[in-house]
């Protein structure tokens, strides 16, 4: 069958290359930095794409199981590297805001803070995120034992607190942050619903 195939020559993909492949939209970026073509406001510009990135890895990592369960697609061995990714595009997103836009200067990014709360989900979900990347890695598996699934589940809220972000940045919601609201809703209700959903 089709999706044997496709499955067993995942299986033969090696790991690091998906590490590889999601460095390559920061790479563009780059690109796009060296060659002015970022547009009349490049940081804005930069702050806005690594923000979108940031959402397509962590809504991708979210997607992950779900495809398995309900598509048989098996893309367990990438969740890790997906989520990491996702982690460092929120980080460099947080440094664009924090250095480029901000110019590190703390009153400034406190006055920011209260000029656009919306800031704050965006930084509480970056918090939540932290214990999950510290944590990715197989000894902490192995040493936080069943406690790593329930330390995991971090990922719920902070994807919430992420969207909430997102839509509240917009100001008036467009057509395209519906879509992504949506795609969101459906993973977090599909999370929170597993049996009956999948098996039903
Ligand atoms: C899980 C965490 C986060 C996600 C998923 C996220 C995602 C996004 C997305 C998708 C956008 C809009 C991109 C677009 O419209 O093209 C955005 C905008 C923005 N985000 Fe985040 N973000 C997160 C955390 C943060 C953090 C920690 C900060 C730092 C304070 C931050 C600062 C900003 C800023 C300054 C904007 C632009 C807002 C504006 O132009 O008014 N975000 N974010």
């Amino acid at each position: 069958m089709l999706l044997d195939r496709l499955n067993r020559t995942l299986r033969r993909v090696p790991g690091w290359t998906v590490y590889l492949a999601g460095l390559l939209p920061l790479a563009w970026i780059v690109w796009l930095m060296l060659t002015g073509g970022l547009g009349v406001d490049p940081v804005r510009e930069i702050e806005h794409r690594l923000g979108k990135i940031a959402l397509w890895f962590l809504l991708g990592g979210l997607a992950i199981t779900p495809l398995r369960r309900l598509a048989g697609l098996n893309l367990l061995r990438f969740r890790r590297a997906v989520g990491l990714l996702g982690f460092f595009y929120v980080a460099l997103h947080l440094v664009a805001w924090l250095w480029l836009d901000m110019g590190l200067l703390w009153s400034q990014a406190a006055v920011d803070l209260v000029k656009r709360p919306y800031l704050l989900f965006g930084i509480t979900a970056f918090v939540l995120l932290i214990p999950l990347a510290l944590t990715s890695n197989d000894a902490a598996v192995r040493r936080l034992g069943p406690g790593w699934r329930r330390l995991h589940r971090l990922v719920y809220p902070a994807v919430g607190l992420g969207m909430v972000h997102y839509l509240w940045q917009m100001k008036v919601i467009t057509g395209e942050g519906w879509i992504w609201a949506g795609a969101a809703t459906a993973l977090l209700v599909l999370r929170f619903r597993p049996r009956r959903v999948m098996q039903g």
